[in-house]
């Protein structure tokens, strides 16, 4: 089919078949020590067989204080891989690529009930979360712990990869941890990770090379990264456009596999059809060949093939989307495919 969209492409060391991706998206169904439930399989046996050519499972938590929730699905230990495996299984044997998020939420803790008494969430600095609606003053991280939190996400990593998984996805949006360090608003750091945004991307650059370092080239090391704390059409405040393309020359020089657009501080939610469009097209225009995803109100097939064509992206991600009509994917194909006989 002559539609951008249904091309094949290399992403690191994986093949996938079409342009379509499925975005992570957190289901909160795990038990209460982060393991999958039937309905997390059940979820994703779904998205294994809509036709997307790869999946990025929502985020997983490094360690259970790392959690944003408290049915948040775990990496934190061996146990778990041999219940991650009957889900990656899914993907296998409906020949779907499947990658994970790997995440750790510092301050952005969203449950009441984990604010239990003598435990407070870290932070790069002792400053209140702008999108946290609880009350949660976070302790800042003395800087050799933080050494220590690199290694999470590459054990982690290394865990997520005897699971089945292809690869991961280096969660440093949302204004989560990573994207904690990355935001002027959240990193007021005096050390040296904190300052210009040289030292405030040292952290996400430390955990990108450590999971390299723990993977072998077969599998994807991705980064989903918040390109600013504002929406396009939003005043520009903390994180910049500017800062972002540094940090993904840098991702890009350092051979990450793809980089994944959203929002930081501000969040995923936009309106209008592919509303982080300019942000991923900014994104493109320094990376080369990276392939960058684009995500965010995409809904029509007419979206993606423009998005697509105009190259602000090489992938399209689909969220919402695809969770309301799992057979959205194969919809567009007949529908690419009738297009074409039309002609
Ligand atoms: C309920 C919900 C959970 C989400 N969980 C994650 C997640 O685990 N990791 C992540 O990077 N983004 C997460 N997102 C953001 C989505 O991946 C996506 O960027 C966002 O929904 C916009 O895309 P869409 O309009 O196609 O849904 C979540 C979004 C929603 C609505």
């Amino acid at each position: 089919m002559s539609n951008v969209l249904w091309q094949p492409i290399e992403v690191g060391p994986m093949e996938l078949k079409n342009r379509v991706v499925s975005a992570p998206i957190a289901t909160n169904t795990s038990t209460k020590d982060g393991l999958p439930t039937a309905d997390t399989l059940d979820i994703n046996e779904k998205l294994a067989e809509s036709g997307v050519a790869l999946s990025i499972v929502e985020h997983h938590a490094v360690h259970k204080d790392g959690r944003t929730r408290l049915r948040q699905l775990l990496l934190d230990r061996d146990e778990v891989i041999p219940y991650q495996q009957k889900l990656t299984e899914l993907y296998h044997t409906n020949g779907c690529n499947v990658v994970v998020q790997i995440n750790h939420a510092g301050s952005l803790v969203q449950d009441e009930e984990m604010m239990v008494e003598d435990w407070a969430p870290v932070a790069p600095s002792a400053l209140r979360h702008p999108r946290c609606s609880l009350y949660v003053m976070p302790r800042p991280l003395k800087t050799e712990e933080i050494s220590h939190l690199v290694e999470l996400y590459a054990e982690a990593a290394a865990r997520a990869v005897r699971a089945g998984y292809g690869g991961v996805e280096i969660h440093a949006c949302h204004g989560y941890l990573i994207g904690q360090f990355l935001s002027p608003l959240t990193n007021q750091r005096k050390d040296r990770y904190g300052g210009d945004i040289k030292n405030r991307a040292r952290f996400l650059f430390e955990v990108y090379e450590a999971v390299r370092g723990l993977l072998s080239d077969e599998h994807v090391v991705a980064v989903r990264l918040g390109v600013a704390d504002s929406m396009p059409n939003e005043e520009p405040r903390g994180l910049t456009i500017e800062d972002s393309k540094w940090v993904a020359k840098e991702l890009a020089a350092m051979e990450v596999d793809f980089i994944d657009i959203s929002g930081n501080h501000c969040g995923y939610d936009g309106e209008g059809e592919g509303y982080f469009a300019d942000y991923a097209l900014a994104i493109k225009d320094v990376v080369g060949d990276t392939p960058v995803v684009c995500t965010g109100g995409i809904t029509k097939l007419s979206t993606a093939r423009t998005l697509l064509e105009k190259g602000s992206c090489d992938l399209v991600g689909l969220g919402r989307a695809l969770r309301r009509n799992y057979k959205i994917v194969r919809e567009w194909e007949a529908k690419s495919r009738e297009d074409l006989h039309q002609r």
